[in-house]
C-alpha cells in the first residue's frame, strides 16, 4: 500500500490563523510517498523506530488504531523546517496508507486523525497543513465556515472550517533561506509579541482582513492584486517578529521581477513564497545567490493512494 502526498505552501494569514483569523494555503506538487506493508514487528524504514526523529510516524501508527504490526517505508525529499509542511505530509501519508490497511480510506477521517497527531506531537497546530495536504487545491481554514465546507475541524472547544476555493493554476516560486526556523518558538515568540503590545492583535486581525480579501483576487485570476496583498502580508509577518535577514534579502532581490512575495510558514527563516512576474530574472537572481528553490505548481489531488 503506498500514498502519495503533497507539499504545501501558507499564501495568506500564518501565525494569525492561531488567534481565530482565517488562512489560505495551497497544496504544491512536491510529494511524499509513505509505503506500508505487513511485518513481524513494528518498523520504520526496515529498523524500529527511533522516538527523536520518527515522533510523527509513531504517534501516526499509534492513533490509526491499526492492529497488525507494519514496515512503514518513508520517501521525502521535502526538508524538515523549511516551512513547506514536510511533518503533515508524512503524517497524512501515514494515516492514510495505515486507513486503507484498515479498509476505512476516507479524506475527513485522515485530515483529523493527522491533526491528531500533529496536535499531539507538537503540543500546540492550527489544521492548516494537514487539511490541505489531504484535501489538494486551495484551501480556506477559518472559524467561520466559509462557502459549503469540506469538513470540520474540533479540538478543545476550537472549531475550524475547512472549504476548497477555486484552484489559481499559476506556477510559484519557494526559495529556502536554508535557515530553520522552529514553529513552536516562533508561535510562543508571537504569542509574547501580541500580549505585551497593545496594537499586537490590530496586525493579527489585519492579517485575516487580507487573507479573506485575497479570495476575490484568487477567483479573479489577479496577479498584480494578489502580488500585492503577499507583500502586505509580509510586512505584518515581519512586525510579528518572525522574519529574519535572509528572507528579507530573498524578498528584496526579486521586487522587481514579480508581483509580489513573502515567508511562508511559520519564519524565523524557512521559506518565501514569491510570485514571479519574470520567472526566468527571478530564476537567475536565486541562482547566483546560490538560494534553493522550487518552481511548484498547485496539486489538485491531496493525498491519493497509489497502489
Ligand atoms: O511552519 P509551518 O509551515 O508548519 O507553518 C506554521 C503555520 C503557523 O500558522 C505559524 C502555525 C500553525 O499551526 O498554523
Amino acid at each position: 500500500m503506498i500514498s502519495r502526498t503533497p507539499a504545501k505552501a501558507i499564501l495568506f494569514g500564518e501565525h494569525a490563523v492561531v488567534y481565530g483569523e482565517p488562512a489560505i494555503a495551497m497544496a504544491i506538487d512536491l510529494y511524499s510517498h509513505v509505503e506500508v506493508s505487513k511485518s513481524e514487528e513494528f518498523l520504520v524504514d526496515g529498523s524500529p523506530p527511533e522516538p527523536r526523529y520518527h515522533s510523527y510516524i509513531i504517534k501516526a501508527y499509534e492513533m490509526s488504531g491499526l492492529k497488525e504490526k507494519v514496515n512503514i517505508k518513508i520517501r521525502s525529499h521535502l526538508s524538515a523546517s523549511s516551512g513547506l509542511g514536510s511533518s503533515a505530509s508524512v503524517t497524512v501519508g501515514t494515516i492514510s496508507t495505515l486507513f486503507a490497511l484498515k479498509g476505512e480510506w476516507s479524506k475527513t477521517e485522515i485530515a483529523k486523525t493527522s491533526f491528531d497527531v500533529e496536535y499531539a506531537v507538537q503540543g500546540r497546530a492550527s489544521p492548516v497543513d494537514t487539511s490541505t495536504v489531504t484535501a489538494g487545491g486551495f484551501v480556506i481554514v477559518s472559524r467561520e465556515s466559509y462557502g459549503k465546507p469540506i469538513w470540520e475541524i474540533e479540538k478543545n472547544g476550537i472549531k475550524w472550517y475547512v472549504s476548497s476555493l477555486k484552484n489559481l493554476n499559476q506556477e510559484f516560486i519557494i526559495a529556502n533561506s536554508g535557515v530553520r526556523g522552529s514553529t513552536g518558538n516562533l508561535v510562543q515568540k508571537v504569542y509574547n509579541f501580541v500580549s505585551k503590545n497593545s496594537f499586537g492583535m490590530d496586525i493579527i486581525r489585519e492579517i485575516g482582513k487580507i487573507s479573506m480579501e485575497s479570495i476575490k483576487y484568487l477567483e479573479e485570476r489577479n496577479l498584480e492584486k494578489i502580488g500585492e496583498l503577499m507583500n502586505r502580508n509580509n510586512k505584518l509577518l515581519t512586525i510579528l517578529g518572525v522574519g529574519h535577514e535572509k528572507t528579507s534579502k530573498i524578498i528584496d532581490s526579486v521586487k522587481d521581477f514579480s508581483y509580489g512575495a513573502k515567508i511562508t510558514g511559520a519564519g524565523g527563516g524557512g521559506s518565501v513564497i514569491i510570485l514571479p512576474k519574470n520567472e526566468e530574472k527571478v530564476k537567475e537572481i536565486l541562482e547566483r545567490s546560490k538560494i534553493k528553490y522550487y518552481l511548484v505548481r498547485p496539486d489538485l489531488n491531496g493525498v491519493v493512494l497509489i497502489n
